[in-house]
Order: structure tokens, then C-alpha cells, then sequence
């Protein structure tokens, strides 16, 4: 890996969740492998009263907790002196002259904001930031997502954003895109001849993207409940990765050429409206039930849940690109909390052959898995002629684990990212047309759910969603992906 310029990251909700699980592990890792320059400094800041001192152990006990054996007391030792914490109300905007002071005056230097926070407080940091006469040309920010709840509060964040900001200094994360596993599809399409000419229409019946955890609204319910499914993974997680199936190959891998592709694919989305969208749409939400053999409550019954929530926890969608590759080849979209099985992967099912020569047992024609999680992989399905005197054949898998054939620890999608963000590229970053392209599509859908006055359609934990979601799919011939 490259080592990065100097740099200062400050992180705002700096002893928060986000920056506690996945940020600071993140950067002590890439720390680890000497891909942080020296001169490289990591500022915490929040409104909570503390020390650096308490900062430091709230740190490293997250470290140690997440890390497991990649955590080692001489790395952590040299890691905290990067470290540091600052009280700032984010609302205030007196509390921006002390950060200035820690800054300093050097404006060539890279400095990050990374707005780990509420999207409520985007605005207001960005304003003070401004007017503190923080934000140096070498200056960036870094949005978490959901940003806003819908296209209206996504304009006005972006609007105030970009009263401060470039848009070349804006870094929209979606953490699915560092993910190794989404820039190896980029790989499989287009560093590779052999798939090419069949990504198409002609030779794809379907396409599904499931998106499943196991997981509940862990502690998180109050965030969530004002969230649900369709904002929290769909708008941004699972339409990125749709466009990174769908997507035309770009002129070259330029920030901007890569996203003027996805753009492209989120435009040719056909919309969903009105009454089609009771037919091409299910929302669901859990009731108490089993996961893993682990009895859990319900989402009605998790902490910060009033017991009348409309919120959905699973969604399961068909959506058609309108354009000429894809039209006639629908893209099935499912993501639900509370699944049997946590996993994130893609499958493309090729068309059935003009006739069968030969009995077949089980399994559909051939289909390409793309394994985003838990191991990150490809697998092929192929009809193989079972051994003995019949001619019979039953599908049969050609398996790659990325794990195996590389053998080295996968970078994680916040190591990858909080480096791009400090060398300054933005490919793996939303551009504001594009996250404002997937709330068009995803707003009418929204839209007419409250419209229709239903609630959402409840599933037992521990199980894949709510009948209607079968019935979805099952309409146009075809079923889930669930052999796993
Ligand atoms: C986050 C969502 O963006 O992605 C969470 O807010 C979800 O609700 C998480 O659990 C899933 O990410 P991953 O990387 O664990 O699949």
C-alpha cells in the first residue's frame, strides 16, 4: 500500500459507534502495515467531557474488543501517539476556534472531516467549519449515510455541504464499495474477456441481489426505527451494487468515468409507482422468533421501538433497467435483518438452453454466484453428468475463495476507504447525481407504502421474509437463492 501525505483526521462522534467498531480499527490496521505516514495525526472530537487520557482507554478497549489477535500492546503503544481528543459541540460554533488551534496554520496539509454523526448535524458542522475558516483547499469531508431521508433533506444537506465544500472535496461513503469483494466484480467484468459477451439480456433470464443479515437492530433501534430497510441498505448499499453489475464499462477508471456509468444505470431505473408497486414490492418486518437457534424478540419488542412502528426491517423489490443491455432482464433486490443466514452475494442466472438432451436432477441452468459475504468468492454453476450408466446430470459447482487462493487478511472496506479519502480519490465515493438518482427511484416507492395504509408484512425471525416476497419472484417463474 502507499503511504499516505501527512494528514489530520478529525473524526466528529469521534467516541461513537461508528469511529469505536469500524473506524479507528480500520485506521490502526493500515497504521499497522506502515501505510500511515508518520506525520499523521487522528483527532477525536465530540461533545462528551473528557480527557485524552480517557479517550485513549475507551479506545483501546475497542480495539482490543474488535481486533482479537491483530491487536498487540507495542503497535497500540505507537498508534495512540497519533491519537488525540478535543471537546467540540458540533452546534456551537465558539467551540471551532479551539479546533483551529489544534490544527494550526499549515493549509497544504491533508485535513479530513469525517462526519460520523447524525445527518441531522451535517449542515451545522459544515456552516462552522466554514465560517471557523477551517476548510483549507487540501481539505476534504466524508458523509455516512443515510444522507437525509429523502430527495428534499438530501438536497438541502448536499446544498449546504457544497456551500462550503467542492464537490471534488465531498467523499459520500458507502461502505459496500471498499469492500474487496465489489472492486473484485469490477475485476471479473472488466479484466476479464470471458464474460463479456454474455452480460446481457440476451444470455442473463435474471439477476438477484440478496443482502441478508442475521443481525437485529443491535442497540441501534432508535436510529433504525426512524430509518428502516429501504433508507438503510437499499437507496445506497444494494443500488451500488446493482449498478456495478449493470453498468457499462467506463472509458477508464476515473473517478468521474466510473460514476458517470453508475449514474447512467440509476437514470435507466424504471420507476415504480402507484398500484404496480403493491405487485413489485414487499415490505416486511420480524416478529420475535429464532436465529441460529437463539430465541430473539421481536422488532416491536427491541429497546427505542414504539410498539406501533411502520418500520420495515426486510424489503424485497424487482426492479428493470430500461436500457439496451438489460431491458427484459429483471433484477430481484432482498435485504432483511433477522435471516437465517447472514450473506451478501449476487447470482446471475443464465437462460435455459433451446432443449434438454439429457434428464436433469435439481438445480436451475447455469448461474454465476458472486460471493460478497461471509466468504468472498465466485461460484460457477455447471450441469456435470452424474457417474454410472445413465445419462444424467445434476448441477455441480466450480468454486473460488478469494481467502484461499490469495491467503492474506482481506482489507477491510473502511481501511480501503479512509486511505482513498487521504490521497484524495474519489472513485469509491458516491457523486451527489447519483445518491440524489437512487432517492428518486426509492422516494415514490416510499411514497406509496403510507399511501396504501398497510402496515408491513410480518416474518418470523429466523426466516426469509414474508411469504409475499416469494410470491414476488415466484410470479415470473423464478425462485430465491436460498442452497447456500
Ligand atoms: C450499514 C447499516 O450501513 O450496513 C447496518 O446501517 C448494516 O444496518 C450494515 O448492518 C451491514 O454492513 P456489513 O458490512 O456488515 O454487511
Amino acid at each position: 500500500m502507499q503511504v499516505t501525505p501527512p494528514f489530520d483526521l478529525v473524526i466528529f462522534g469521534g467516541n461513537g459507534d461508528l469511529a469505536m467498531r469500524k473506524l479507528l480499527p480500520a485506521l490502526y490496521h493500515r497504521h499497522r502495515a506502515g501505510s500511515l505516514c508518520d506525520d499523521g495525526r487522528i483527532l477525536a472530537v465530540s461533545r462528551s467531557e473528557m480527557d485524552r487520557a480517557t479517550y485513549l482507554n475507551l479506545a483501546r478497549e475497542a480495539l482490543v474488543a474488535h481486533l482479537g489477535s491483530h491487536f498487540n500492546e507495542r503497535d497500540w503503544e505507537k498508534f495512540a501517539q497519533r491519537l488525540d481528543f478535543h471537546r467540540v459541540d458540533a452546534n456551537a460554533p465558539g467551540h471551532y476556534s479551539g479546533l483551529a488551534m489544534v490544527l494550526g496554520e499549515n493549509t497544504g496539509r491533508v485535513r479530513v472531516f469525517y462526519l460520523s454523526t447524525s445527518p441531522d448535524l451535517f449542515m451545522n458542522i459544515c456552516r462552522n467549519l466554514g465560517q471557523a475558516g477551517l476548510v483549507t483547499p487540501e481539505s476534504r469531508v466524508v458523509l455516512e449515510k443515510p444522507l437525509g431521508r429523502d430527495l428534499e433533506s438530501a438536497r438541502a444537506i448536499n446544498d449546504a455541504v457544497g456551500e462550503v465544500f467542492e464537490e471534488h472535496q465531498i467523499y459520500r461513503i458507502d461502505h459496500y464499495l471498499g469492500k474487496e469483494a465489489v472492486q473484485n466484480m469490477m475485476a471479473l467484468r472488466f479484466g476479464n474477456s470471458v464474460f463479456e459477451p454474455l452480460w446481457r439480456r440476451t444470455w442473463i433470464s435474471h439477476v438477484q441481489i440478496t443482502v441478508a443479515e442475521q443481525l437485529g437492530v443491535e442497540g441501534r433501534g432508535e436510529f433504525y426505527n426512524g430509518v428502516g430497510a429501504m433508507r438503510d441498505m437499499i437507496q445506497n448499499h444494494l443500488l451500488q451494487l446493482l449498478c456495478i453489475v449493470a453498468m457499462e464499462p467506463p472509458a477508464n477508471m476515473d473517478a468521474d468515468s466510473v460514476r458517470d456509468e453508475k449514474l447512467r444505470i440509476l437514470r435507466s431505473l424504471r420507476p415504480l409507482t402507484g398500484a404496480e408497486v403493491a405487485t413489485r414490492s414487499v415490505r416486511g418486518q420480524y416478529r420475535a422468533g429464532a436465529v441460529n437457534g437463539k430465541a430473539v424478540s421481536a422488532f416491536l419488542d427491541e429497546p427505542g421501538i414504539p410498539s406501533d412502528s411502520q418500520t420495515e426491517t426486510f424489503v424485497a423489490l424487482k426492479a428493470e433497467i430500461t436500457n439496451w443491455r438489460w431491458a427484459g432482464t429483471p433484477f430481484y433486490l432482498r435485504t432483511g435483518k433477522r435471516m437465517p443466514e447472514g450473506i451478501a452475494e449476487i447470482a446471475l442466472y443464465f437462460r435455459d438452453m433451446p432443449m434438454h438432451l439429457f434428464p436433469t436432477v435439481g438445480g436451475v441452468p447455469n448461474r454465476l454466484v458472486i460471493r460478497l459475504q461471509p466468504d468472498e468468492g465466485l461460484r460457477l454453476d455447471l450441469m456435470a453428468k452424474i457417474p454410472g450408466d445413465d445419462m444424467k446430470l445434476r448441477p455441480v459447482g466450480l468454486n473460488l475463495s478469494f481467502a484461499e487462493t490469495f491467503k492474506q487478511r482481506p482489507v477491510q472496506a473502511y481501511e480501503r476507504l479512509l486511505g482513498d479519502v487521504i490521497h484524495g480519490r474519489l472513485a469509491l465515493f458516491m457523486r451527489r447525481d447519483e445518491q440524489e438518482a437512487a432517492w428518486m427511484w426509492v422516494e415514490p416507492i416510499m411514497q406509496a407504502w403510507v399511501a396504501s395504509g398497510n402496515s408491513p408484512k410480518l416474518y418470523t425471525a429466523g426466516t426469509w421474509g414474508p411469504a409475499a416476497a416469494t410470491a414476488l419472484i415466484s410470479r415470473d417463474g423464478f425462485s430465491w437463492h436460498e442452497d447456500y
